[in-house]
């Protein structure tokens, strides 16, 4: 793993913004493993200011988000779909239907599972997946104790997420209980991997991801395995290194 660490968040969304940009540069059609939460936020800030600039176009990429809240419509303003149509979607020339995030509100979530990893092989794989992470080092939605093997699959959210997500909810009962999310086998066929974390909450988690045991206990260590994976943080983040 590359570990570069930046000064602080503004810093680190410039930097993840223009290694994404290379990315639709070098690849105009580029498939992009997208990812919600507050941690991406500035970096969608900053790939929109890119764009405006005139340097990209998101015309032939084809994004593949990590997750959405199960229960959610795709016009709640909690959603996933409603995140990314706000921070991203919205301001770039990127095409509907080369949008994918999985169906909150999907009856048969099996079918809606096989149907989000048919799209991940049908697009030829991810080429670049953006990831935050969580306290308890989850990534995507795969909480500790996930077997590394699986695919997209409903999951119940633990304790900790839903506390930790609450501050985008009026209440924590609020916070949906499970969520669809690409599974860690979906993620590690990502040709490369960002992986982004910011401040000192994140310390722990981020010391265990780089520096811990490879376990499921702590999901966000399998990237140790992977080939080609940055991990970006800013010196919060770093704080335990
Ligand atoms: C959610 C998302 C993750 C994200 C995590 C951390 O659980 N499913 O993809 O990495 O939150 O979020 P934040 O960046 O807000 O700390």
């Amino acid at each position: 793993m590359h570990l570069e660490i930046v000064k602080d968040y503004e810093t680190l969304s410039k930097r993840a913004a223009y290694i994404l940009a290379s990315q639709i540069i070098l690849k105009p059609a580029s498939v992009l493993g997208l990812a919600t939460g507050s941690t991406p936020v500035g970096t969608y800030r900053e790939l929109v200011k890119i764009y405006n600039e005139g340097l990209i176009s998101f015309s032939r990429v084809i994004t593949i988000n990590l997750d959405e809240y199960y229960g959610l419509d795709k016009d709640d303003e909690q959603s996933y779909h409603y995140f990314m149509r706000e921070h991203l979607f919205n301001h770039v020339d990127i095409k509907d239907e080369n949008i994918n995030i999985p169906d909150g509100k999907a009856v048969d979530v099996e079918a809606e599972c096989r149907r989000y990893e048919n799209i991940i092989e049908a697009v030829g794989g991810i080429d670049l997946q953006l990831l935050g992470i969580g306290q308890n080092g989850h990534i995507g939605f795969n909480e500790p104790g996930e077997h590394f093997e699986a695919l997209t699959h409903l999951v119940d959210l633990t304790e900790n997420t839903i506390k930790a997500n609450a501050r985008f909810f009026s209440s924590p009962e609020e916070v949906p209980t499970q969520a669809i999310s690409m599974g860690i086998k979906s993620i590690m066929g990502a040709k490369k991997i960002l992986l982004l974390a910011s401040g000192e909450k994140k310390a722990g988690a981020v010391y265990k991801m780089l520096k811990g045991k490879i376990t499921p206990q702590v999901p966000a260590s399998v990237l140790q395995m992977h080939p080609d994976v940055v991990v970006l943080v800013d010196e919060g983040a770093a704080s335990l290194l």
